[in-house]
């Protein structure tokens, strides 16, 4: 392999990189529906075996046929709703009765926290089905409630039923550049109209499953449970269509290769099943220019400004130089199928801005037989073929940290902490219609990677296994906090990934700014809400990285010192300061810092004010660009089996994964291989709700026209604004 070394690119290297990057972004256009197009039912029914297809024409028939019940249903619902409409208005008289009770979130023993703010109506159905509005109100902060009502209202002989309705918010949407929140039932409580005699009926306490957490994790996560409780939240059906219409084709290609891989492996390649998925930006690239994708100029471009976005530490001695580091398999659960070493690239900054890689240093096990954890071994250019497989072990170990923690643990699961927090307290406050756009759906798409890659993909095809995984992602989501996070420092001119974040950073303080000015009184008024959504973030929040005895790393002095090590890297990448004064409760010392503690806005200090400001910032900085950057770059980065993907297998030679890129034995196996691409197209391919495009009506068009001023400028640093998304569902 020809392996271009200049430092400098000439105009038609250029040229044919910016064709490949115009050629092969992703763009979503609706195909439209055909009658006999294979469906997939929704996200719920992806797997990486085999999803559900429904391809055959009778089945197709069916499902258009229950489709077409579905529809009626709904309109039938419209109708019936046209015909009885309820109206808002309440009924005359003295209201000389009271609906009491307390509402509270289901516990282990039923003592879980009161639900405040919580919307409750009491309606009567007549005899004609007509819908009589009896009374109405919401929860305290004790989540007690009493409705007043006209106790003649509700004994009136039309009345047929009565029942007491809970409200939940299900939706923000803007309308006058301000927020308006959708309610709808959550749950109906039916009253018995004889039993109404008295002056006040007692429904006692109603523990409710509303956005619980989930006891059974070791992060902060909603409890989806589909086969009990349901889910708190459902996907929009606009997100539904636009991930099933793309996937389709995706899947089909996955199903005929993992076919052909049970019926006759033998007549399949890596190369073939490349082939049969779309050109990605290596591939493209390589067909113009062979080489130059495993070229140091390509490799240093990437790691700066690629998915990975790599962190640069300055060498003490040498200017101009930096240290990336990928951690490897660490102490974490490993099974013995694939290396996962660790790297440190030293790189030096050249005279156009961009790192060339000078050293590649790879310390753990590279084969079978080698059993030295703690060996490191150094390469550089002079060192020739083995100069190009420890570019390829780094890109693979990039790959696999940056999947596993920039995005599922720092972007994922970190959204869904402020989320299930979000969801469980704000609903008068207008913080909700700031936070609630950016943290819907997280805690759905979260729940099909703990199936489908975390307890499904991953473990098969990297060196962790699912316990390693989810004791490793615990850990990072301990270096995640809103407090005195800043984006990347750009090292360079050239950083222009780092000088991207800086500026939707600078959009998402101004509009921040904006709101609080605007929603002042609102938010101060309604100050109680942040406090509980403070305490649960707080309270839920797992232990600083390496701080819990069960999180701690072995005694052995080697692993004390590799642990040392990652805590100050990590601080750098992720922005954390673990000297900032946290909170310990039960004996953790908790991860995120307090927003207030105060359950007025009057007797909190005035930095609270700035507290939430920074904590909403943070929050929809990871939930939108952080992660779209990310998401829609694996595709660029991990769309060639060949060049990176997840783990190296060991195989049976001496060599181990030190071995060209042409060795079978080391590369993925065909399953994984397919299930890759399929991964990675899918993710990257999927994505729906636009910030610009607004496809739901529930981005703040403030936030809208403070990027669109500033299209030129993002365009300028390779970023199509366009093209971030306003949450993390994919
Ligand atoms: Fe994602």
């Amino acid at each position: 392999m020809t392996v271009p070394q200049n430092a400098t690119q000439p105009d038609s290297t250029r040229e044919i990189i910016a064709r490949c990057k115009r050629e092969t972004r992703i763009r979503y256009k609706s195909k439209g529906d055909t009658f006999f197009r294979p469906r997939l039912r929704g996200i719920n029914h992806l797997q990486v075996g085999k999803s559900k297809i429904i391809d055959s024409p009778l089945t197709i028939m069916i499902e258009w046929i229950f489709d077409q019940f579905r529809r009626l249903r709904r309109a039938w619902r419209r109708f019936t709703a046209g015909l009885f409409p309820r109206r808002p208005r309440l009924p005359a008289g003295h209201r000389d009765s009271r609906l009491v009770g307390r509402i509270i979130f289901a516990g282990d023993r039923g003592h879980g926290p009161p639900i405040h703010n919580l919307h409750l109506e009491f309606w009567g159905r007549t005899f004609w089905f007509a819908w009589r509005k009896i009374g109405e109100g919401r929860t305290d902060a004790e989540g007690c409630f009493a409705l007043p009502f006209p106790l003649r209202a509700a004994r009136r002989l039309s009345i047929r039923s009565l029942r007491l309705e809970i409200q939940k918010t299900t939706r923000v949407y803007f309308q006058d550049d301000s927020p308006h929140f959708h309610f709808d039932l959550f749950k109906a409580i039916p009253v018995v109209k004889s039993d109404l005699i008295g002056m006040d009926y007692n429904l006692r306490t109603i523990p409710l499953d509303y956005w619980l957490y989930d006891r059974g994790a070791v992060t902060p996560r909603a409890l989806v449970d589909d086969a009990n409780l349901g889910s708190p939240e459902t996907y929009s059906r606009g997100r539904e269509d636009a991930l099933i219409e793309q996937v389709i084709p995706l899947e089909i290609t996955k199903i005929k290769h993992l076919e052909q891989i049970e019926i006759a492996p033998d007549t399949l390649t890596i190369e073939q099943i490349q082939a049969d998925y779309p050109v990605n930006l290596t591939c493209c690239i390589e067909n113009d220019l062979p080489g130059y994708t495993r070229g140091d100029v390509w490799f240093g471009e990437r790691m700066m400004n690629g998915m990975n976005r790599g962190c640069f530490v300055p060498d003490t001695v040498r200017a101009g130089h930096y240290w990336m580091r990928y951690f490897g398999v660490c102490w974490y659960d490993i099974n013995d199928l694939y290396a996962l070493p660790d790297i440190g690239v030293l790189f030096k900054i050249k005279d156009d801005g961009l790192p060339i890689p000078l050293e590649i240093h790879l310390t753990g096990r590279l084969s079978r037989s080698d059993h030295d954890p703690f060996r490191t071994r150094v390469f550089s250019a002079a060192d020739g073929d083995a100069w190009l497989q420890a570019k390829r072990v780094a890109r693979v170990t990039g790959a696999f940290c940056t999947e596993v923690e920039e995005h599922f643990a720092a972007k994922h699961l970190n959204a869904e902490q402020y989320a299930v927090a979000a969801y469980r307290n704000l609903r008068l406050n207008p913080v909700a219609g700031l936070l609630l756009p950016h943290l819907k759906e997280v805690s759905l798409i979260n729940r099909t990677a703990d199936k489908e890659l975390i307890g499904g993909y991953i473990p098969t095809a990297t060196a962790l296994t699912r316990a390693g995984l989810q004791q490793r992602t615990r850990d990072i989501l301990g270096l995640q906090d809103w407090r005195g996070w800043r984006p990347m420092k750009a090292i360079s001119s050239a950083h222009t990934c780092a000088e991207a974040e800086r500026l939707f950073w600078d959009v998402l303080g101004e509009y921040v700014d904006e709101f609080f000015r605007k929603h002042e009184d609102g938010i101060k008024g309604h100050w109680g809400e942040i406090q509980r959504f403070a305490d649960d973030l707080v309270t839920h929040s797992v232990p600083v990285f390496l701080t819990a005895p069960r999180d701690a790393p072995p005694r052995d002095p080697r692993y004390q010192e590799l642990a040392a090590q990652r805590l100050q890297y990590y601080c750098q990448q992720y922005g954390f300061d673990p000297h900032l004064p946290r909170e310990t409760i039960h004996g953790e010392l908790k991860t995120v810092s307090r927003i207030t503690a105060a359950s007025t806005h009057d007797a909190a200090p005035p930095q609270d004010w700035q507290n939430l400001k920074d904590a909403c910032r943070y929050a929809i900085m990871q939930a939108t660009y952080m992660h779209t950057w990310i998401n829609e770059h694996q595709y660029d980065d991990l769309g060639e089996v060949r060049y990176s993907c997840g783990g190296l297998r060991f195989g049976d030679r001496p060599s181990g994964i030190m071995a060209p890129e042409s060795d079978n034995g080391i590369a993925p196996d065909l399953t994984r291989s397919t299930q890759m691409l399929w991964f990675t197209n899918f993710l990257s391919r999927t994505e729906y709700g636009f910030i610009t495009r607004n496809e739901e009506r529930d981005v703040n068009p403030l936030l809208i026209h403070l990027l669109q001023d500033r299209r030129e400028a993002f365009a300028d640093l390779g970023v199509e604004i366009d093209a971030i998304e306003s949450r993390t569902n994919i």
